[in-house]
């Protein structure tokens, strides 16, 4: 065991007594997909309210116990985050806006009633990751490091209340894309069930959003579409985000539109990455509704032309049909527009170091 120093508090290292075998490894890396395969090790710190965030460690990626009364097992008191790794041209390693996955945690973390986390010990965490498992980078064209913080309600309670003891978790996961199908653009299904209501949990990153998006999610593959698309919960009309992704409309006039923040959706970071760099390429950005109705309106008549999901996850992926009980549109040529493909190498031209960094979005950490 040996300790390394880190903003606030010091990490306990026990490495991975057999880690994975260089040729499995490379196996891996060779063709990662999506969230299946995690790398060596782990990151665990705890909270409690005597100790406040104590016992942080670096251990190798395995099973944990909880008991079995553990409050998240019961109430899902549960939240988490995702961001990536990059390699860069120049050979170093960086994260993409890492302070603001922290920000949103702990916004999240409030929500949920939860111990909020100092952005420093968040980022240190996933950054010590990141260093000890830098073996793990995706050999594949696109790859990056996928890093999963979380963390959930470890007291043992039966009682409804927030709980009084937490744990913060980092697993990293080698990824390539999201999307299985590889097809260029993805096809989405507008669910008749609702995500998120107003005064409800729809802006937290929180696991029980996705419980809920689930049953929505396999009516969607089971009716052969790649995502699901929710309506606002009141009207069931206004576009709100799809399962694990915003949205985006380009319009033949160069103007841009997405759904506003109002506590409903995740507010994303990639989103808000968009939204600047659309206006630095002299694009109008609008941040108001739209509607299911005035979409399908606006394909038809042609004067929508392109539309995008983007996400940390999916990075920026065109749209291309679109289906409800109504039947099925097609936005544009149904492939990716040039819009959609100017922005996304914007984006991850930056993330990889491509490009020169004026935001000051890419923090490096090797
Ligand atoms: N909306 C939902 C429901 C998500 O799960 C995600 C992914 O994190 C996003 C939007 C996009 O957020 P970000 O760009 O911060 O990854
Ligand atoms: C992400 O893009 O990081 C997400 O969380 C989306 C999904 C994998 C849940």
């Amino acid at each position: 065991m040996a300790t390394t120093a880190a903003p606030a508090l010091r990490f306990t290292r026990v490495p991975h007594p057999a880690p994975a075998a260089a040729d499995v490894r490379a196996q891996v890396l060779a063709n990662p997909g999506f969230g299946t395969k995690f790398s060596d090790h782990m990151v665990s710190i705890d909270w409690s309210e005597s100790e406040g965030w104590h016992n942080a460690q670096i251990l190798p990626y395995g099973p944990i116990a909880l008991d079995p009364a553990a409050a998240v097992l019961h109430y899902a008191q549960e939240i988490f985050e995702g961001l990536k790794a990059y390699r860069l041209a120049d050979g170093g390693i960086a994260l993409f806006r890492p302070e603001a996955n922290a920000a949103r945690f702990n916004a999240s973390a409030r929500r949920l009633a939860m111990a909020e986390i100092p952005e420093d010990l968040f980022i240190a965490a996933v950054e010590q990751l990141v260093l000890t498992d830098q073996d793990w980078f995706p050999t594949v064209e696109g790859g990056s490091l996928y890093l999963r913080p979380f963390m959930f309600a470890s007291e043992a309670f039966l009682g409804v209340r927030p709980a009084k003891a937490y744990r913060f978790m980092v697993i990293a996961s080698p990824a390539g894309n999201y999307f299985k199908s590889g097809s260029p653009a993805v096809s989405i299904w507008v669910s008749d069930y609702t995500r998120a209501a107003p005064g409800g949990t729809g802006a937290a990153k929180c696991g029980g959003n996705y419980a809920a998006s689930l049953v929505p999610t396999a009516e969607a593959f089971a009716r052969g579409h790649d995502q699901v698309l929710f309506l606002d919960a009141a009207d069931h009309k206004w576009i709100e985000e799809l399962g694990g992704m915003n949205l985006f409309f380009a319009f033949d006039d160069g103007s841009i539109v997405t759904p506003p923040l109002g506590g409903t959706i995740l507010p994303g970071i990639t989103r808000e990455s968009l939204i600047a760099l659309a206006r630095e390429e002299g694009l109008t950005v609008r941040e108001e509704r739209y509607s299911l109705d005035q979409w399908r309106a606006d394909a038809a008549s042609g004067k929508l032309v392109e539309t995008f999901a983007c996400g940390t996850a999916a990075v920026v992926t065109p749209v291309g049909k679109v289906a409800d009980h109504n039947g099925e549109f097609t936005i544009g040529s149904g492939g990716p527009g040039q819009l959609t493909q100017k922005l996304r190498q914007r984006l991850v031209s930056i993330q990889r170091g491509e490009a020169a960094d004026t935001h000051g979005w890419v923090k490096k950490i090797a």
